[in-house]
Parts: C-alpha cells; sequence; structure tokens
C-alpha cells in the first residue's frame, strides 16, 4: 500500500497477531529464485509429494457427476462415516460418525473448538515451542494463550505435570500437538491420559491436534479419541493425505457439543469445500493407504539421513523427532542468534530453514526448523552447501 494513502484503524487485538517470519524467509527466497539462484526449500510445512492420485481422480469424477453445493456445515455424511471408519480400522477406537465434523483444514476445526469453549479471558495452556497459529486462534477470541516453557527433559510436550504446575484460576483448556511442530516429537499414551485426567479434575478440556499422524516412524501414534469423548481431536487431510491445499480437516467433539458447533460452523464458513470432501472419499481406500505408506517410508529415510548429517555440522538435536518432518535443531554452537544464522543460510548457501522465533518465546535465538520435504539428492545438497558456509565463517 503507499505510505501515503489513509490506513484504517485496526482493532487492538491486532497487536498481539504476529506475522509469520517463514514467510519473510519465503519471499527472500523467491527474490533470490528470481535472480537465477537455485534455492533448497526446508522451510515450508509441506512436502514435495502431490496429492495421491486416486484422491485427484475422485474430484474429477465428482465435478463430472455431483452438484457442487454447499454441503451441511458438518460434512457430508458418507466421510463422516468414512473418518469414523478410519478411527476404526487404524487405532481399533469407536467414535459415532455423529461426533464427527468436517472442517476446512484443522485450522477451521480448531477455530471451531476454541470458539465454542473460550470466552474473554479465558486462559490456554500451550507449548512453547509450538504452533504459533494456535496462540493467535486465542488471542482473535479475547482468550489469553498461557505458554508453558518446554525442552528436551519433557520431550519438548507440555506434560501433566506441567500443566497442573500452570493452571490457574482462568486456565479452560489445556492443548497439545502429538507429534509437534516444530520439534516432531510425541506424547505417550501415558502423558495422553494424564492431560486428560487433569483437565477433567479442573473443569477444563484437552485438546489434542493430531494433525501429523500417519507421518511417524518406527512408533505408531494412538489416538487421544480413546480416552474418552470428552477429549476434542483436531486432525487433517493436509499432511498425512497430502491434501495442505485443499483445505479439509476434521474435528472430533463430544455429542453434547456437537449441535454448538454446527450453529458455530454454519455462520463462519457455511460448509467445507465439497470437491474437496468427494475427493477425500478416497482417502482411506487400500490403493492411496499404499501410496501414502511409501510416501512415509521416504520421509522415515530422509530423516534417518539428516539428523546425523545435521549433528556432522555442528547442530544438536537433543530429541530425535519421531514424527512430522521437522527437525528442531539446537544451533547455539554455531551461531549466537538463529534469526541471523537463517538469513545467512539462505543468502550464502541458498537453503531456506526457519528460525525458532516464529515457535514462541522459549529460546527461539538457539534453534532452527528444518523440514525434510525434499527427496535426500536435495538435502544432501543443502547440507554440503551449509557446510561450505559454515567452513567460511
Ligand atoms: C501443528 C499444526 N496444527 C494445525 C495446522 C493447520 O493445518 P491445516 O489447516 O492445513 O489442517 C498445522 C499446519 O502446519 C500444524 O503444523
Amino acid at each position: 500500500m503507499d505510505d501515503a494513502a489513509p490506513s484504517l484503524r485496526s482493532a487492538a487485538r491486532m497487536a498481539h497477531i504476529e506475522p509469520f517470519e517463514v514467510m519473510e524467509i519465503q519471499t527472500l527466497a523467491r527474490s533470490l529464485e528470481g535472480q537465477g539462484r537455485d534455492v533448497i526449500h526446508l522451510e515450508i510445512g509441506e512436502p514435495d509429494f502431490r496429492t495421491p492420485q486416486p484422491v485427484v481422480d475422485a474430484a474429477k469424477r465428482a465435478l463430472d457427476t455431483q452438484p457442487m453445493f454447499y454441503t451441511s456445515a458438518l460434512g457430508l455424511p458418507a466421510l463422516r462415516e468414512a473418518i469414523a471408519g478410519f478411527y476404526r480400522s487404524r487405532y481399533g477406537v469407536e467414535v459415532p460418525a455423529s461426533r464427527v465434523i468436517v472442517t476446512a483444514g484443522s485450522s477451521a476445526a480448531l477455530l471451531l473448538a476454541f470458539g465454542v469453549l473460550l470466552d474473554p479471558d479465558d486462559e490456554v495452556l500451550l507449548a512453547d515451542p509450538g504452533y504459533p497459529c494456535n496462540r493467535h486462534f486465542i488471542r482473535t477470541l479475547g482468550a489469553v494463550p498461557r505458554a508453558v516453557p518446554v525442552g528436551p527433559e519433557s520431550r519438548y510436550q507440555l506434560t501433566a505435570g506441567l500443566a497442573r504446575e500452570h493452571w490457574g484460576p482462568k486456565t479452560r483448556m489445556v492443548m497439545v500437538a502429538s507429534p509437534a511442530n516444530p520439534t516432531g516429537t510425541l506424547v505417550t499414551p501415558q502423558e495422553a491420559r494424564g492431560l486428560a485426567q487433569l483437565a477433567r479434575e479442573k473443569g477444563g478440556t484437552l485438546l489434542m491436534d493430531e494433525i501429523y499422524h500417519g507421518l511417524t516412524y518406527g512408533i505408531d501414534a494412538q489416538t487421544a479419541a480413546g480416552e474418552g469423548e470428552d477429549v476434542l481431536v483436531v486432525n487433517s487431510f493436509s499432511k498425512y493425505f497430502q491434501m495442505t491445499g485443499w483445505r479439509l480437516g476434521w474435528l472430533l467433539a463430544p455429542a453434547g457439543l456437537v449441535r454448538k458447533i454446527e450453529t458455530l460452523a454454519q455462520n463462519l464458513f457455511i460448509s467445507p469445500s465439497a470437491v474437496a470432501q468427494h475427493a477425500a472419499l478416497a482417502c482411506f481406500t487400500p490403493e492411496t493407504l499404499a501410496i501414502l505408506e511409501r510416501r512415509r517410508a521416504e520421509l522415515d529415510e530422509r530423516r534417518r539421513y539428516l539428523v546425523p548429517a545435521l549433528e556432522s555440522l555442528g547442530f544438536k538435536v537433543p530429541v530425535v523427532p519421531q514424527g512430522a518432518f521437522y527437525i528442531y535443531a539446537d544451533c547455539s554452537a554455531i551461531a549466537a542468534d538463529s534469526f541471523t544464522l537463517a538469513r545467512r543460510i539462505l543468502t550464502e548457501a541458498h537453503v531456506a530453514v526457519t528460525p525458532g522465533k516464529d515457535f514462541g518465546a522459549h529460546q527461539p535465538q538457539r534453534h532452527l526448523r528444518i523440514a525434510y520435504t525434499q527427496p535426500v539428492a536435495r538435502l544432501e545438497e543443502a547440507v554440503a552447501r551449509i557446510r561450505k558456509l559454515l567452513e567460511r565463517s
């Protein structure tokens, strides 16, 4: 916008909504690419895989044969049934389809969950470092995110013990992501149970973000849906199913909240995307799942290459990530400030990574998030470039 143009006064809450540093990195990366540089992108939260072909084919078929009207605000009944069936087959957990709410990505599921449960000034406990949008959703609603610093000693996760310590008179909710962004760590089923029990004891709610489920290596994540109907679970077609741009996710909610969530969803979104829902019906077929499992194995191969490679450069990875596609690497032995380091790695080595600053206030300057969203050959090239840069400095 022209600096001289009059600007509208924005709401006070905007003072608490920070931009993503990763977007700044991306803008810089694009301008380098515009100058003909080959930039290796390890900053963005999506792998290089395209949406599985059977899902794309299902979308094409649906466009030819189905009316693309609004669907129910809760989602297509067949998709809600299919998601319930997935809980049965993958986890052995019974979730009635009536408790499955299909949403515009897990982002909408998170907004709906916070929206129906939080009053202004209510507090939500969150791990720091953590996924930044959560605190911004909470702020948008006039509620208060309470960041709890976490480190390697709790595998960067908010434990029941930490949540108890930080639970105050205004705390209404504790939120955990497993596997987590940016650290790729999981909570154990025992910890999930402890968190659910604590929330119950305190008259609050546990909200579990399971959007990286399916992308775990050497371990299968258990869903917190099995801990009781009162645990809210968020998931998505974005990551495991590789449908980021289709904008589709879901929320499991207690039966008693479904009508309220439906009312809010009707008002905020009317319905999730019809074509994306028809496409997603093909996600749970053996053919699609076989493609996804091969990709999971490939991500694991990348992870097994990159963790020791980063360590050989002088980064520390105190907890080896078991899920998602991120490594939260401690760079304190290499540089005093991860923000400056990320800029140097981009401008001098042409590798884009995300500085810790995006994920909270707890030691961000010590950390970089590196996403293994590129094939091993590209990761090798990235490591070679960073090695050269570090040897020069
Ligand atoms: C932990 C976590 N939760 C939620 C989201 C939102 O994803 P989507 O709205 O695409 O489902 C992301 C995206 O990166 C994430 O990392």
